[in-house]
């Protein structure tokens, strides 16, 4: 059934039985995946009319909204100056454009007064991460361990300081994880995408930066989490040479020395696909030292993805362990696309007969001999990486991982 006709359907169904949530929930997804986000937004306002605080719908709100925002160039330049620091000194030179891909996305709301609305405490334990033991032995042995026995670390002449890099392919938990620290550390978790933090205006994304390291010491103790770190040295890459990333890379090593070395509860936790773009500088001790590999989920955990994707879901019948055992070399993005595919089978099919039926395992099967593991490129590169770049041991990890995999 072609793409449209199963939303027409479900269109149809849902004038049928406007009250049925589930199903506009269907809808608004289907809606989201066409990038038809006003509608999205307004189906999410109906289903909240009957469920108000309804945590889905409010996630599936916040996509919309998030996506109709970043499509309204109007609002996307409109910089709200950060308030609170004298940088009159950083210049603003209008019109130094560094580099054009630094313009796309360039949100400047996350610099607000209002802490509550970008810091989170995360519910979320290391527990709920399913499997992944060795990269929980790791967090405990650098970051956790050291924090909770502060005297013993000492002893030992070690220490949590420093950052710690999560690294490994796409949709693998490295965000997921980051959050699980923060609520077993009992802290308030700060998630920052780097690119979203750059500007095309001189000084202004060191500015940025700043306050960002501002906000989390506000809310100490805090995990600082820097997504996409590679950004910093990527973009290096691509720019003129006379162009402000050196000093933005500085301002970020500034600030993690402060954070860091001023024992002021920010632990700064970053992640990225492609650690071997991330400017050397950001590696040296004191700053991104160690690094955890997150690989694939491992057994445990693609049974807790699965089971996640579906626990609100109507399912008969489903065989999680044999699941599990089958969708080995899929990462956690790819699981829940498997889900949302067999949901969309099960759905289509009660469509044609009228009736509720329930996601079955023929329903999953069909999903995943559809599905391609989306990591096969990543793994091309970080072959090529082990293989020809790892002279001072960077990636042993990796390539112990690789090795394994083979
Ligand atoms: N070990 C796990 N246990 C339970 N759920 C997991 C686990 N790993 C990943 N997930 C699920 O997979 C989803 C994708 O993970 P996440 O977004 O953290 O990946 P990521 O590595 O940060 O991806 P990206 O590189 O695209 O940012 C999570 O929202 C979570 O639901
Ligand atoms: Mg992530």
């Amino acid at each position: 059934m072609a793409d449209d006709q199963v939303l027409t359907d479900m269109l149809t169904m849902l004038d049928r039985s406007p009250e049925v949530l589930a199903l506009r929930v269907c809808v608004i997804e289907l809606l989201i995946e066409r990038q038809r986000y006003a509608d999205g937004l307004a189906h999410c306002g109906v289903a909240l009319g009957h469920d108000p605080g309804n945590a889905q719908v409010l996630g599936l709100m916040t996509r919309c909204t998030t996506a109709l925002s970043g499509a309204s160039p109007a609002q996307e330049t409109a910089a709200a100056a950060p308030s609170g620091f004298d940088w009159a000194a950083a210049e603003h030179e209008v019109g130094d454009i560094i580099e054009p891909a630094f313009v796309h996305g360039v949100p400047t709301d996350f610099v607000t007064e209002d802490d509550a609305a970008t810091v989170e405490r995360p519910a979320l334990r290391l527990a709920d991460v399913g499997g992944m033991a060795e990269v929980k032995r790791q967090l405990d042995l650098t970051l956790l361990g050291p924090l909770r026995n502060p005297e013993l670390a000492k002893a030992f002449g070690t220490s949590a300081r420093g950052g710690l890099l999560l690294y490994g392919p796409p949709g693998c938990g490295k965000t997921f994880i980051a959050s699980a620290v923060a609520g077993e550390l009992g802290a308030n978790f700060y998630p920052i995408e780097i690119a979203d933090i750059l500007d095309i205006y001189i000084g202004a994304s060191e500015r940025n930066l700043h306050s960002v390291f501002e906000l989390a010491r506000r809310n100490a103790p805090c995990v600082l989490f820097l997504d996409e770190v590679d950004a910093l040295g990527h973009k290096r890459s691509q720019m003129h040479a006379s162009s402000g990333m050196r000093t933005v890379v500085n301002q970020l090593l500034t600030e993690m020395d402060s954070a860091t070395h001023s024992n002021d509860g920010v632990f700064v936790l970053g992640a990225t696909n492609h650690p071997w773009d991330v400017d050397v500088a950001l590696r040296r001790p004191g700053r991104f030292d160690r690094m955890i590999f997150v690989g694939l989920p491992d057994l445990a955990a693609r049974k807790s993805i699965l089971h996640y994707h579906l626990r609100e879901r109507p399912v008969a019948g489903i065989d999680l362990n044999a699941l599990a055992t089958h969708t080995d070399g899929l990462s956690g993005a790819d699981l829940a696309h498997v889900c949302t595919s067999a949901t969309q089978l099960a759905m289509a099919d009660s469509m044609r007969t009228g009736e509720v039926r329930p996601i079955g395992m023929p329903d999953v099967q069909a999903a995943l001999a559809q599905i391609r593991a989306s990591t096969g490129a990543w793994f091309e590169s970080a072959r090529n990486v082990v293989e020809f770049a790892n002279g001072d041991g960077s990636y042993d990890e990796l390539a112990r991982y690789l090795k394994g995999r083979r």
